[in-house]
């Protein structure tokens, strides 16, 4: 089985699928841990009724030392001895040591479609650039942001009357679909890109 740490900052509703998917049958996946980042994070709740240890590596005392973040991260998942990380709207930056020491193990999704609108406000720019598609993309996380192989793609089309908030919410549910998708090829090492039409 492939040992798998899901890294949160939020609600962490791509988390449940993950961790949901993860509980259904010929999966090579289980959960191990899932890390936040902040005690406020309300996905450690859902990872706990699930049955899931969670640990918080709060990044607010290692203010302007990313390395010392890290090694308190990789401190806090040594005894759960995770083959690999799943970043689950994970919204700190990791360094490239780290990258480096998880290449071809850690994987991202990132709610667009990459290599389109890197970084934040994804919608609003798809938006303002008067995309008539949009979407998601599961990846695998190299040293620069946003970037590294990408494993698989779902398609939403833009509507005319949407708003960043419509917009994210459609985006949002291709994402409950396309990452556990994703992860569950992945865990059995398939790496092949897999797309998903709207
Ligand atoms: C998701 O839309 C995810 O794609 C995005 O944050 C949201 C997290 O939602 N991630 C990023 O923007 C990463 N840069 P969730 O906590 O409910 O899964």
């Amino acid at each position: 089985m492939v040992r798998v740490a899901i890294f949160i900052s939020g609600g962490g509703s791509n988390m449940v699928a993950l961790l949901d998917d993860m509980a259904r049958s010929g999966h090579a996946g289980i959960p191990c841990v899932v890390l936040a980042n902040s005690e406020d994070a309300g996905g450690l709740a859902h990872a706990s009724a699930r049955g899931v240890p969670t640990v918080v590596v709060d990044h607010r005392p290692f203010a302007g030392d990313r390395a010392a973040f890290e090694a308190a991260i990789t401190a806090a998942l040594d005894p759960f001895a995770p083959d690999m990380i799943c970043l689950a709207g994970f919204m700190r930056k990791l360094t490239a040591e780290f990258a480096d020491q998880w290449a071809g193990r850690m994987i991202n999704i990132h709610p667009s479609l990459l290599p389109k609108y890197k970084g934040l406000n994804t919608h609003a720019r798809a938006l303002e650039a008067g995309d008539h598609v949009h979407g998601c993309s599961v990846h695998e996380v190299t040293a620069a942001l946003d970037d590294g192989p990408i494993l698989g793609q779902a398609v939403v089309e833009v509507r005319q009357d949407d708003t960043p908030e419509t917009l994210a919410a459609r985006v949002l549910v291709q994402e409950h679909i396309l990452y556990p998708a994703v992860l569950r090829r992945f865990a059995a090492g398939d790496r092949s890109l897999l797309i998903l039409p709207s």
